[in-house]
């Protein structure tokens, strides 16, 4: 057991200094420069962001940089700008212009390139057919959309007359479309007849239509031909995407908004309650993704760079559109599944459009570990120089085996710690500059200044465990959750009184190197999508069969987390069927991402005397483990043999 012990520990020192040929071009050359901007931003954060705001063009130069203190802060005070603006019309005054914006790949294999010039024409156009549907300023729009250009279209058209988008993950359910579009009072619903993945039709529209039953902002929606299944159009309310195109004019010039008027609202999991609709400003997100992207991917007219996220994450809103774009990068996008037609799909796309950035996930990376490498060593690699990881704690035999079979042992690899709230990457290795370490993210970015608290809030010393904290403000820090302002307050700042905190563990080393442990709530991350263990036990106790659910989640080798669901039923003892049926019906509720892996029922669960529900022992009982942690406020000590019993 020891020897397992000290392996462990022996991998996790292996360092990994940047590579002189790759420091020698890089936008941040050395430690020593990364040093000088971090301590700059540190000293004097309104100076170093406000010289850094130079890289976005303005419409109205601001006044203050910051005002206001955490949690209420109002970044570039009184300057005016637009992010499509700044994502696409400015790079048409350069050689840019006729520059690649998007290369895009279907599933089925077709492709389509858009340059500058072509995204721009698009957008406009896209924007005149919202105006024409009567949406104005501030508005809500929902998109539903799946990976195709026409998503960050619809994005950019948005942002272009200030009408605020809410992009719902094509993988979730009608209901739980609904219940966004509720909440944020979506005028319009931008979607498609469907999206390929894995060879299947996701039904999109079908979707939509249903979840228009329960949600009655909505007045007009938007359908992009896309898989041409047949779907019905409900007269006065459907449109074609492709006839209101043909109608639009391609002129629209990009509207004058304020620094702080809102951008997008994203919904994300908490520990309790419905969704949390996280809301970004234009400013202080633009330039937040712009020069993480920039520091970090180091970014360069010259590469293609390809981030695998799907837009309805946060990643793919800030790493395949306003980041990379921004930036006038070349961006791939593919549509569909990386294990279709065959397991090396991504590996084909990679040599065939000589990628040179790729950015993925670590569960992407153990299917690809699973799949086998005869996969990626079909196709040549040698494009890539770059190599970048999101999402969860990458364990460190995922990392050293993307970093030998993938990156060929030359690519750096940026493992970015941060979340839909921080809008931008907070914690990453600069790939010139930071000396990396399998399993950390290493040191926080400029302008980021986190520390490591007990929960009495007091700093804590080196490779000791405790919570992640942000001491100061960063402009692409989320500024509300959408309609409600005091659950913003109450999650993020009042746990620990005067600092961001968005529910991590962590430890820093003695490098100043962050190891994050995972959420210390219960929130899940099951795929490095973020749920909450509250909303699948609301929708299991839907089932009219259910009496009381408790959802945990456990070791997953691919998934990293899976979701074991304890069910109570009002009546019998359950049986396969039935835990099927809770599988789908959970499905049906929140979508397939919340599909539970385990159902076990059990007559009673384990609580504690003022029954609280003990989750704890529950995650010993998912993961099998046999050790029972302190059960001294346990009501009924019978309730955990039988639990055990309950096996899958
Ligand atoms: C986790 C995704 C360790 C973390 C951008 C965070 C990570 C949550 C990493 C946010 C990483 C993300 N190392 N953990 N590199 N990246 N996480 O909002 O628990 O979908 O709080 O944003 O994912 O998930 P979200």
């Amino acid at each position: 057991m020891s020897g397992v012990n000290i392996t462990s520990v022996l991998q996790e020192t292996r360092k990994f200094p940047p590579a002189k040929e790759f420091s020698a071009t890089a936008h941040v050359k050395s430690e020593a420069e990364y040093d000088e901007l971090w301590w700059k931003a540190k000293d004097d954060p309104t100076g170093f962001w406000g010289s850094m705001s130079q890289n976005l063009d303005w419409f109205e130069p601001f006044d203050t940089v910051l005002e206001g203190e955490m949690p209420n802060t109002k970044w570039f005070v009184g300057g005016r700008l637009n992010a499509s603006y700044n994502c696409v019309d400015r790079h048409l005054k350069t050689w840019r212009k006729n520059k690649a914006a998007i290369i895009w790949e279907g599933e089925p294999g077709d492709t389509r390139v858009l340059t500058y010039q072509d995204l721009h024409r698009e957008t406009c156009k896209f924007a005149n057919v919202l105006k024409s549907l009567g949406v104005q300023s501030g508005d809500r729009v929902t998109i539903y959309m799946p990976l195709v250009p026409e998503i960050i279209v619809a994005m950019l058209a948005c942002a272009r007359i200030g009408a605020v988008h809410s992009i719902i993950f094509g993988g979730f359910s009608a209901d739980a479309v609904a219940e966004r579009n509720n909440d944020a009072q979506a005028k319009v619903v931008i979607t498609a007849d469907g999206g390929w993945r894995r060879g299947k039709e996701v039904e999109l529209k079908h979707a939509v239509d249903e979840s228009l039953e329960k949600s009655h902002t909505v007045q007009q929606v938007v359908v992009l031909r896309r898989t041409g299944t047949p779907i019905t159009m409900v007269p006065g309310r459907d449109h074609w995407w492709h006839d209101l195109m043909a109608e639009a004019s391609p002129d629209c010039e990009a509207a004058s908004l304020d620094s702080e008027h809102p951008l997008f609202i994203l919904y994300t999991s908490g520990s309790t309650g419905k969704p949390k609709g996280v809301l970004h400003s234009t400013a202080g997100y633009t330039l937040g993704t712009m020069m993480t992207s920039k520091w970090v991917f180091d970014l360069n007219d010259t590469d293609t760079y390809w981030c695998t996220a799907d837009v309805g994450w946060i990643t793919g809103h800030s790493y395949v559109c306003y980041g990379p774009l921004a930036n006038g990068a070349t961006v791939m996008m593919y549509e569909g599944a990386p294990n279709w037609p065959h397991d090396g799909r991504f590996w084909e796309i990679i040599e065939k459009y000589k990628v040179t950035i790729f950015y993925t996930a670590p569960t992407a990376i153990r299917s690809f570990i699973r799949w086998g490498d005869e996969w990626p060593n079909k196709h040549d690699l040698t494009s890539l120089r770059l190599l970048g990881s999101v999402g969860e704690p990458i364990n460190p035999e995922a990392w050293m085996w993307y970093h030998k079979v993938i990156g060929g042992e030359r690519c750096p690899i940026v493992d970015t710690w941060w979340q839909t709230e921080t809008g931008s990457i907070m914690i990453s290795p600069l790939p010139g500059a930071t000396t990396t370490k399998p399993g950390s993210c290493t040191r926080p970015l400029p302008g980021v200044v986190p520390d490591i608290v007990s929960k009495e809030g007091e700093s804590l010393p080196d490779n000791t465990g405790g919570l992640l904290v942000m001491r100061q403000p960063w402009p692409s820090m989320l500024r509300t959750l959408y309609n409600d302002h005091e659950r913003f307050l109450k999650t993020y700042f009042s746990e620990i009184p005067g600092c961001y905190f968005a529910g991590d563990g962590a430890r820093r080393d003695e490098d100043g190197c962050y190891w994050v442990m995972g959420r210390v709530d219960d929130v899940l991350n099951v795929s490095g999508h973020r749920l909450s263990t509250m909303e699948v036990e609301s929708a299991l106790v839907s089932h009219p069969l259910v009496a009381e659910a408790a959802v945990v989640g456990f070791p997953h080798e691919i998934k990293g987390e899976g979701i074991c669901c304890f069910v109570t039923l009002t009546t019998g003892d359950g049986d396969d069927a039935l835990k099927q049926q809770l599988k789908d019906h959970v499905r049906k509720q929140i979508g397939a991402l919340a599909s539970p892996d385990m159902i076990r029922f059990s007559n009673a669960l384990p609580k504690t005397r003022s029954g609280k529900i003990m989750r704890r022992l529950l995650r010993d009982i998912a993961a099998g483990r046999e050790r029972v942690q302190d059960t001294t406020t346990l009501e009924d000590y019978g309730v955990l043999a039988k639990l055990r019993a309950s096996e899958e």
